[in-house]
């Protein structure tokens, strides 16, 4: 894990990564698979993305992007949509190809959320695979949307979302009433997959998740613990979540 003195500094850093590695492919002719997350905590990397982009000229147009997970049911341009928050935060901000990015389907009925699911993994393999996942950790241990009792081996599926992981997303829904029960995301099995995992984590409330994923054995009570063992996967953290390591 990597301890940083701010938020601003492990987004910097996460950031830099990111574009090091888009250079570096660039450079090489060769496109660049990104997984990404949403929630608040990637927020400020991908503004520091944006400035790269308008600032240095960090080059987009051979980037391929994955997101992690949608909510279902849920309409693309529903504003509570992850591929609402994608395209504000990140998206319609830098030269990304609009047919270079993906996000699981939230619209699609219950029958063909499966088939959908199936073309979802079918797009990344065909994209080569994820060169560079960029993670998210929910108070539950998730990442995407993979609750506790997901399986270390899963795919993108259809899941259930756990009561913390809708309290925590009830501010954005006038309620957690209306935040929806289901979503669709990549699985563990999937995210294992990514040649390079950075997971980033930010303050205090945060902490007791992060000591449990970095200090306890893989389980899949906490299945952050599940991608331990991965080959290439960091931690990036500010003071307030790494308090309890
Ligand atoms: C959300 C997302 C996750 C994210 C997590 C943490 O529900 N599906 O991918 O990592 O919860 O959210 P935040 O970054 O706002 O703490």
């Amino acid at each position: 894990a990597l301890l940083f003195d701010s938020a601003a500094d492990a987004d910097s850093h996460a950031a830099l990564v990111v574009a090091g590695l888009v250079r570096e492919r660039n450079s090489g002719g060769q496109r660049t698979v990104l997984g990404l997350p949403t929630g608040s905590t990637p927020i400020g990397v991908y503004r520091e993305l944006i400035r790269l982009h308008k600032e240095e000229g960090l080059d987009f147009s051979n980037v391929v992007t994955f997101n992690l997970d949608e909510y279902w049911p849920m309409p693309a341009e529903d504003r509570h949509s992850y591929h609402h928050f994608m395209r504000e935060t990140f998206f319609d901000h830098v030269n990304l190809k609009p047919e270079n990015t993906h996000l699981p389907p939230g619209d699609v009925p219950r029958r063909d959320v499966d088939a959908a699911c199936a073309e979802y993994e079918a797009k990344i393999r065909k994209a080569g695979g994820i060169d560079l996942q960029l993670l998210g950790i929910g108070r539950t241990g998730h990442v995407g949307f993979n609750e506790p009792g997901s399986p270390p081996d899963g795919r993108t599926r259809f899941v259930t979302l756990d009561p913390l992981t809708r309290a925590d997303a009830a501010p954005g829904f006038f309620g957690e009433e209306n935040v929806p029960l289901h979503a669709i995301t990549m699985g563990v099995g999937t995210i294992r997959e990514a040649k390079k995992v950075l997971i980033l984590a930010l303050g205090e409330h945060k902490a007791p998740v992060v000591r449990s994923a970095l200090e306890d054995a893989p389980t899949d009570r906490v299945p952050a613990t599940l991608l331990n063992g991965h080959p290439d996967l960091t931690y990036l953290l500010d003071r307030g979540a790494a308090a309890e390591l």
